[in-house]
């Protein structure tokens, strides 16, 4: 039985595969053009939303790469933000004095790019700290946060695709989409 209240067929493309895969080609260029090449990033990919988008844009770096994974929550199961944040795994190595690329999949209100930012900056005392998100909703911002890169500006939807989810569901689409009101 399917409990899910949404249904694929009404959803309508924001972003198709092809116009993220371009974007990201650009966006891969203008963040590495900002570390020396020779030098080492560590890219944090902040899950579950960031999969794909972090993925992808690792595979255009020609620096090296370390990878690690953060795990943080805000959504719960609904379509706002609960303003609530669910730190489930912020386990990292040391990364004092190392150039430190924060990759996110969306910034919303803000709190989490905010809570991450600050973390970083008072716990692991990085080299270069930089902060990309696919997606920024500057309209539904809380807190006064802008990320260093971001891929679309979007308008206050609530959107699914490409890592983003619905109820743990729709993150493996390779678009964008919306389900309207
Ligand atoms: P913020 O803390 O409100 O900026 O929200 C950050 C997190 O909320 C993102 O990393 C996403 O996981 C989730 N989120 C925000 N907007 C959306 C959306 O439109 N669709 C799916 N998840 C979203």
């Amino acid at each position: 039985m399917i409990l899910l209240d949404k249904d694929i067929n009404d959803l309508q493309m924001l972003i198709s595969e092809a116009d993220i895969q371009k974007k990201l080609d650009v966006l891969a260029k203008d963040i590495e053009s900002i570390f020396d090449e020779n030098e080492d990033i560590y890219v944090i990919c902040v899950l579950k939303g960031s999969v794909m988008f972090c993925a992808d844009l690792v595979k255009r770096f020609k620096n090296n790469i370390q990878m690690e994974f953060i795990r943080i929550s805000s959504y719960g199961h609904e379509t706002k933000s609960t303003n609530n944040l669910q730190a489930i795994d912020l386990t990292l190595p040391n990364l004092d004095d190392k150039n430190v690329l924060i990759v996110e999949d969306i910034i919303d209100t803000g709190l989490t790019a905010r809570f991450l930012t600050d973390l970083f900056k008072i716990k692991h005392h990085p080299k270069k700290l930089v902060f990309a998100s696919l997606l920024n909703k500057k309209c539904a911002r809380q807190v006064y946060i802008d990320p260093d890169f971001y891929g679309f500006e979007i308008d206050d939807k609530f959107v699914v695709g490409y890592g983003l989810d619905y109820k743990g569901y729709f993150r493996n689409l390779p678009y964008i989409g919306y389900f309207p009101d």
